[in-house]
C-alpha cells in the first residue's frame, strides 16, 4: 500500500495546481491524476451530476488501488466530499476546508471574498467552512465562471493579452473583480483550483492591497499528515511513477498546458494518457451513493 499512488482528480487542468504542491511536498509519492476534460466545466452543472461524476472517478481510482483520493476540485468537494468519504475505504480529502483555513489565517479585518464556480458559490461551501472557523467573519461569494474556460482553452495570444492587461478576457476579469472590491475585503480566496493560474492577472486588476490566497499547499500538508498517521508514506528513496490521464482527446494540449501548471513536463515526469469516458460512465452507482 505504501508504494501505491495518490489518486487526484479535477474537471480538467485545475487540479494540477494541487498535484504540483503534493509533488513538491512529497516528491517520492506517485500520483495518478484524472482530468475530466470531456465533461469540463463542472461549475454550471447540477449537484447530482457532479456527485455521480465523483462516484465514477473515485471508483475508477479505487480500482487502480490508490492509497488516498484527493478531490482537487472545489465544485466537486462542495457537493460530494461527504458522500465520497462515507463510500470509499481509502482516505478522501477535499479542498474547501484547506482554502477556508488559509483565508481565515490571512484576514486581518475579517472580511473575506470568495470567487468560484456557480455550484460552489451557490452551495456556500467556503462560507460554511469559514463560519465553522470563526462565526464573526464576513464572507461574500462571487461567481466567476469563465475563469475556468480561460485556463482550459485560452490561446497563447489571449494569454499574452491578459499579461499585457488588455483584450476581452482582461476586461472580463475586471468585470468580475469590481463587485468583489465593492465588498471591501482584505482577503480574496480563490475557490476553484483553476484560478491560481490566473493569480497574477487577478492581482494586477485588484491591486496590491488585497491578499490573494488559495488552499493547494495546505491540502498537500493535510494529505501528508493523513498518510503519516496511517503509516502510508512511500519510502524516501522511492522513484515516483506518475500517470496523468485526461478524458479529453487532445493529449498534446493537455501535456502542454498541464506542464505549465504542474511546473514540470508531464510527459517527462510520468505518462500522459487518454482515459475513455466510457470507462467512467460504465461504472454503476453503488447503493450508498444515493
Ligand atoms: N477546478 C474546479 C474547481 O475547483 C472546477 C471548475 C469547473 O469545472 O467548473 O471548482
Amino acid at each position: 500500500m505504501k508504494t501505491s499512488a495518490i489518486g487526484i482528480f479535477d474537471s480538467g487542468l485545475g487540479g494540477l495546481t494541487v498535484a504540483r504542491e503534493i509533488a513538491q511536498l512529497m516528491p517520492h509519492e506517485s500520483q495518478l491524476y484524472v482530468g475530466d476534460q470531456a465533461r469540463c466545466p463542472y461549475g454550471p452543472r447540477d449537484a447530482r451530476s457532479i456527485q455521480v461524476f465523483v462516484h465514477q472517478i473515485a471508483s475508477y481510482l479505487s480500482a487502480q488501488k490508490v492509497k488516498a483520493v484527493v478531490i482537487a476540485c472545489n465544485t466537486a468537494s462542495a457537493v460530494a466530499l461527504d458522500l465520497a468519504k462515507q463510500h470509499f475505504d481509502v482516505p478522501v480529502i477535499g479542498v474547501i476546508d484547506a482554502g477556508a483555513q488559509v483565508a481565515a489565517s490571512s484576514t486581518a479585518t475579517g472580511r473575506i471574498a470568495v470567487i468560484g464556480t456557480a455550484l460552489t458559490i451557490d452551495a456556500a461551501a467556503h462560507a460554511q467552512a469559514l463560519a465553522g472557523i470563526d462565526p464573526q467573519l464576513q464572507v461574500s461569494g462571487h461567481i466567476t465562471p469563465e475563469l475556468t474556460t480561460i485556463v482550459e482553452a485560452a490561446t497563447a495570444l489571449e494569454m499574452t493579452q491578459l499579461a499585457q492587461k488588455r483584450g476581452d478576457y482582461y476586461h472580463l476579469v475586471e468585470s468580475y473583480v469590481r463587485p468583489v472590491l465593492e465588498q471591501e475585503p482584505d482577503t480574496l480566496l480563490l475557490g476553484c483550483t483553476h484560478y491560481p493560474v490566473l493569480a497574477d492577472t487577478l492581482r494586477s486588476v485588484a491591486g496590491d492591497q488585497l491578499k490573494i490566497v488559495s488552499g493547494e499547499a495546505h491540502v498537500a500538508r493535510q494529505l501528508k499528515e493523513t498518510l503519516d498517521e496511517l503509516d502510508l508514506r512511500a519510502a524516501l528513496d522511492a522513484q515516483p511513477q506518475h500517470r496523468f490521464l485526461t478524458t479529453g482527446t487532445d493529449l498534446v494540449d493537455f501535456d502542454l498546458r498541464g506542464s505549465q501548471i504542474f511546473g514540470a513536463d508531464l510527459a517527462s515526469v510520468g505518462r500522459v494518457e487518454h482515459l475513455e469516458l466510457a470507462e467512467l460512465t460504465d461504472i454503476s452507482l453503488s447503493e450508498s451513493f444515493h
